[in-house]
């Protein structure tokens, strides 16, 4: 059996609150399994689309408009990206809080570097990335 590791995670009361609840509707026993279970999400997910196919990814952020020039920064990195940026849609969701959805095409390995740079940009509370192509085998 695996060795286990344990580690200390901090975050906001209301955000743990909403993930038991989310967790205890699904059935899970406790935070550890369900923790597990993202994680190996969170790798498959990497593997999917991994290399130099040709793909088009639509990514989406969602970020609070006040945080210190994000709007800029994130424009910036969509300017010098490797990939085409094809589209990019912003909307307004409220007062404060903005989703942009942008639409890129380049290898897979590519798309995944640019759409993981831009979620992990300082700010953005929320980031996705879907990858398709039109290049399906048959
Ligand atoms: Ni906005």
């Amino acid at each position: 059996m695996a060795q286990l590791s344990r580690f200390g995670v901090s975050l906001e009361d209301d955000l743990l609150e909403a993930f038991d609840k989310s967790i205890g509707g699904q059935g899970y026993q406790n935070r550890s399994e369900a923790i597990r279970d993202l994680i190996r999400d969170h790798l498959i997910q990497k593997k999917v689309g991994k290399g130099n196919e040709e793909v088009v990814g639509v990514i989406s952020l969602l970020y609070d408009h006040r945080t210190h020039h994000l709007g800029d920064v994130l424009a910036d990195m969509q300017h010098k990206a490797s990939v085409a940026v094809n589209a990019s849609l912003h909307i307004h969701l409220d007062v404060h809080n903005c989703l942009e959805v942008i639409v890129v095409r380049g290898t897979a390995d590519k798309v995944h570097e640019v759409a993981g740079k831009l979620i992990a940009t300082k700010g953005v509370q929320n980031g996705r990335l879907i990858t398709t192509t039109t290049e399906i085998k048959h």
